[in-house]
């Protein structure tokens, strides 16, 4: 699955320019533009991260007093956090569109020669922003299939999981991370505010096969589907820790790295799952399994979960794969007889062009 790893195979402490560098010139299909692009998704975290640091200062913790599409109160740096990446994508010029969590609609840029859409979670976990708890940002870049030199289509956005170029997430905790794949691999970078810079840190991420976390808003329990109720009370039988703060990409980020799962099914809220496809489910997802992770909806791969609506919500069962299979029965009984559920390595791995 991951093809010429030596190639980029670079020392912990390099910088993150010089990383996406080395990778362009790595492969032979590899493009300046998504280069360009992720130093500009590197910029805008490094400006939100600034925000973020500052946010109780600067007076800019609260309700910003709307509320986005999906009826949601907006925070102040919800919609801080939405300009700024706006910002950088559009002045980047290699972003024709963008669609964010802040927005109905497409958000087009005026970049009709660029090739790539992105698709963003500006500020996830916003409940934790006032109370000083890890909050995130989550990013999805599609090769856009409209013609490039003509408007951006909505189509642009729903092409579906298995054709992301490469997705990642900002994590704004004890130490300021930026995580990503373009499909070969998993790569985590630390940021040292002193140098203004993104530092290699987590060279090939793996994710443990099995874990001993779980984390889910328990309080939803008794409005769990039977089967995902049941896998928790097996947990707290087993004696797994719950560990559950509310921003997924926090979440996300430590079952990634110790082992665990994080679900989201479906509630008597929410009958459909909370959380987000395009700039949820998709982005972790495709980094989930290129660190040998699995991601299912209960019932299939996200990955291969069809899209029809820029903000779908869909549930999520997501991190090491035997925890994602227990939880998702009609998969892993697939996959023990030898059905649909593919082996790790034979798994779809998404068009790359970096
Ligand atoms: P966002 O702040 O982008 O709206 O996302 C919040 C999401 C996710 O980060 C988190 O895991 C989940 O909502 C928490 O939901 P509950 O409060 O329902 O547990
Ligand atoms: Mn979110
Ligand atoms: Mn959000």
């Amino acid at each position: 699955m991951i093809e010429n790893q030596d190639k980029i195979a670079l020392p912990v402490g390099v910088t993150l320019d010089r990383f996406i560098k080395r990778n362009e010139d790595a492969f032979p299909f590899a493009t300046g533009e998504l280069s360009q692009l992720l130093r500009d998704v590197a910029l805008a975290a490094k400006i939100v991260n600034r925000e973020v640091n500052r946010a109780g200062l600067a007076g800019v913790t609260g309700l910003f007093g709307a509320e986005n599409g999906h009826g949601e109160s907006q925070q102040k740096l919800d919609v801080i956090a939405h300009i700024r990446f706006l910002r950088a994508l559009r002045n980047g010029g290699e972003a024709a569109a963008v669609v964010s969590e802040e927005e109905d609609e497409v958000l087009v840029t005026g970049n009709e020669g660029a090739k790539y859409v992105v698709a963003i979670d500006p500020l996830d976990g916003s409940s934790n922003i006032d109370v000083n708890v890890s909050i995130g940002t989550i990013f999805s870049i599609y090769r856009r299939i409209s013609p490039i030199g003509t408007p951006p289509a909505m189509e642009d956005f729903l092409q579906g999981g298995n054709r992301q170029v490469a997705a990642g997430y900002v994590l704004y905790g004890t130490s300021t991370m930026l995580v990503y794949t373009t499909g070969r691999g998993v790569y985590g970078f630390t940021y040292d505010a002193s140098l203004g810079e993104f530092f290699l840190s987590h060279k090939q991420i793996t994710t443990p096969g099995t874990g001993s976390i779980y984390s889910c808003n328990e309080g939803n329990l008794n409005d769990f589907p039977d089967t995902v109720r049941s896998y928790v009370e097996a947990c707290r039988s087993r004696r797994y820790s719950a560990r559950y703060i509310g921003s997924l990409v926090g979440d996300f980020h430590r079952n990634l790295l110790k082992g665990g799962i994080y679900l989201y099914p479906p509630t008597a809220r929410a009958p459909n799952g909370k959380l987000r496809l395009l700039y949820e489910c998709y982005p972790l997802a495709f980094l989930v399994e290129q660190a040998g992770g699995m991601a299912t909806d209960g019932t299939m791969r996200i990955m291969d979960l069809p899209i029809r609506l820029l903000h779908q919500r869909a549930p999520l069962y997501i991190g090491s794969r035997e925890m994602v299979l227990e939880v998702s029965p009609a998969l892993s009984d697939a996959e023990h007889s030898g059905g649909p559920m593919l082996q790790k390595a034979e798994l779809p791995v998404s068009t790359a062009i970096s």
